[in-house]
């Protein structure tokens, strides 16, 4: 008697589990293993393609198949309506897009037969062609030494600059001069010795980071002991967080900002299609999940948001449902969001975890709080974009305000060099970015003038070219 009540609470907890279904879900992705930053154009190495196809292979498994399987998805061949696959203009990420579709969908062998009566098997095994689309955003993001620099946002620009004139930042800086000038060996002048400061605590740490899995021997290498590298790879997340993110001045966040819109407009799509539109797939850089993990408090569930997530890593945001699809697709109250993340590459044995979001402590969230919470800080359009970031020309000259006779005057006097942009220079300078005569040029006459000229030129503002 006991045993039939106990297996009946059982097989009732069994059908309540199973009663829940995947609609759909979004992945941002960093990208594998590279070649350092300074050493640019980056390349996808070996070793990188390898784990963002084990990450690939997992949410093959994860998401086309098994119990969290995305409500209807094509398991074996590829239904293109049902995916969104996007990276910025960028060999690093695009490939390691290309990679993840490699193990997400794998060949499939299909025999076409022709109004001739010919038949035709399709190349290499029935690779499945995926196409990953460009998004605007990141530009030649991993060929940039920092976040910003792939942003064309002012407003950011200029706070995360404010970062360098902070008293955290001149502590470090001051309090780690020896130990960075003991590194400068092993650097073996990728960058030159002068740069290998705080300052540049994510490009230092990158090329020994790179260099401790790629190079056989280093020059120095005693110096780089266990406690070395990890007094690096601190000091860089240090850095790198307090470019990304300060929670009483949130445009810094601006690449997170820009996230949560795109996360909240594919699970509109989802919603709005009922469920036809299923898996969003992004590539990005590590520094857009620390922009966004500010935004999220995740750092309230743990201080390791605050480090740079490592090569491979994913979150993802599940849309679920408890209810009975048999009914028909969900109302807007009976779907739930869930968010999980896994530092590095997932797979079988390594999986992602939950995590709550917004400092709470539920593993899960109504669509509805999700949607709300995200949208407090969420850009979604350009005119939002515009506004937050301050700019006012190309695709922005149409929001601006004419009856606004403070911003018209702003706008008008475009040689104004405001002190929040002396910040600026600062950081061009730290990066040893572009050409010697626009630095100069820089000190004279202030950014804008810089970028116009940079645009006259056709140089992108965003790339950085190392020195040689
Ligand atoms: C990346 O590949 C390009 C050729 O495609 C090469 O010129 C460049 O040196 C490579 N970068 C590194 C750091 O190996
Ligand atoms: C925003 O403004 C900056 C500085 O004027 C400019 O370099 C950048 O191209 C602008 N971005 C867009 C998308 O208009
Ligand atoms: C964060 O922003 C505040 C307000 O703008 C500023 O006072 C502070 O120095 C900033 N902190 C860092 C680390 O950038
Ligand atoms: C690692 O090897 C590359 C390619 O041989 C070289 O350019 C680079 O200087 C080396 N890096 C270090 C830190 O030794
Ligand atoms: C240094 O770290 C590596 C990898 O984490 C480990 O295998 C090695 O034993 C450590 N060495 C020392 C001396 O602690
Ligand atoms: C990911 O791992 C790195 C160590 O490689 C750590 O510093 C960082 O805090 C971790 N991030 C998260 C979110 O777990
Ligand atoms: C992962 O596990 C699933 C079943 O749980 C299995 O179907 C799949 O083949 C496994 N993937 C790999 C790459 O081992």
């Amino acid at each position: 008697m006991k045993s039939a009540v106990a297996l009946s609470a059982l097989s009732m907890l069994a059908a309540a589990e199973a009663a829940e279904t995947v609609l759909g879900a979004y992945i941002f992705h960093r990208h594998g293993d590279r070649t350092p930053k300074a050493l640019a154009p980056t390349n996808l190495t070996a070793l990188g393609y390898e784990q963002v196809y084990t990450s690939g292979q997992y949410y093959r498994s994860r998401y086309l198949s098994g119990d969290s399987k995305i409500h209807g998805i094509n398991e074996d061949e590829v239904k293109l309506s049902q995916l969104q696959v996007q990276a910025p203009v960028d060999n690093v990420l695009q490939n390691s897009a290309m990679a993840f579709l490699q193990g997400l969908y794998p060949p499939y062998q299909t025999v076409q037969t022709l109004a001739s009566g010919q038949s035709v098997t399709a190349p290499m095994d029935g690779y499945q062609l995926i196409p990953v689309n460009t998004i605007s955003t990141g530009s030649g993001s991993e060929d940039s030494g920092w976040l910003q620099d792939a942003s064309s946002c002012v407003n950011a620009e200029v706070s995360s600059n404010s970062f360098f004139n902070s008293e955290e930042y001149s502590k470090l800086a001051s309090n780690t001069e020896d130990f960075y000038s003991s590194i400068v060996p092993s650097i073996n002048r990728v960058i030159s010795d002068d740069e290998v400061t705080f300052k540049n605590a994510y490009i230092v740490y990158d090329i020994i980071h790179v260099a401790e899995i790629h190079n056989s021997s280093i020059p120095n290498e005693d110096v780089l002991t266990n406690s070395t590298l990890h007094q690096l790879q601190t000091l860089a997340h240090a850095h790198e967080w307090g470019l990304a993110y300060n929670a009483s001045d949130n445009i810094r966040a601006v690449a997170g900002m820009q996230l949560a819109g795109e996360i909240i407009s594919y699970m509109n799509a989802i919603i709005s299609t009922e469920g036809s539109t299923k898996l969003g797939i992004q590539f990005g850089a590590y520094a857009t999940f620390m922009s966004f993990f500010g935004l999220v408090d995740l750092p309230k569930a743990s201080t390791d948001f605050t480090g740079v997530v490592d090569y491979a890593s994913s979150m993802v945001f599940e849309l679920f449902t408890d209810s009975d699809l048999s009914a028909g697709f969900p109302g807007a109250d009976d779907l739930q969001v869930r968010f999980l993340f896994h530092n590095g590459t997932a797979s079988n044995s390594s999986e992602p975890t939950v995590f709550p979001l917004f400092g709470g402590s539920n593993n899960a969230m109504s669509w509805n709080d999700f949607q709300t919470n995200l949208n407090e800080f969420a850009i979604s359009n350009t005119e939002q974009w515009c506004t937050k970031c301050g700019n006012s020309t190309g695709a922005c000259a149409a929001y601006v305000s004419t009856t606004n006779d403070a911003s018209a005057q702003q706008n008008s006097n475009d040689d104004r060099v405001s002190p929040a942009i002396g910040g600026v220079i600062g950081a061009f300078v730290t990066l040893v970015v572009v050409l010697g005569s626009l630095v100069a040029f820089m000190f004279v006459g202030g950014f804008r003038l810089v970028s116009k000229e940079a645009l006259a030129r056709g140089v992108p503002t965003t790339s950085i070219e190392p020195k040689a």
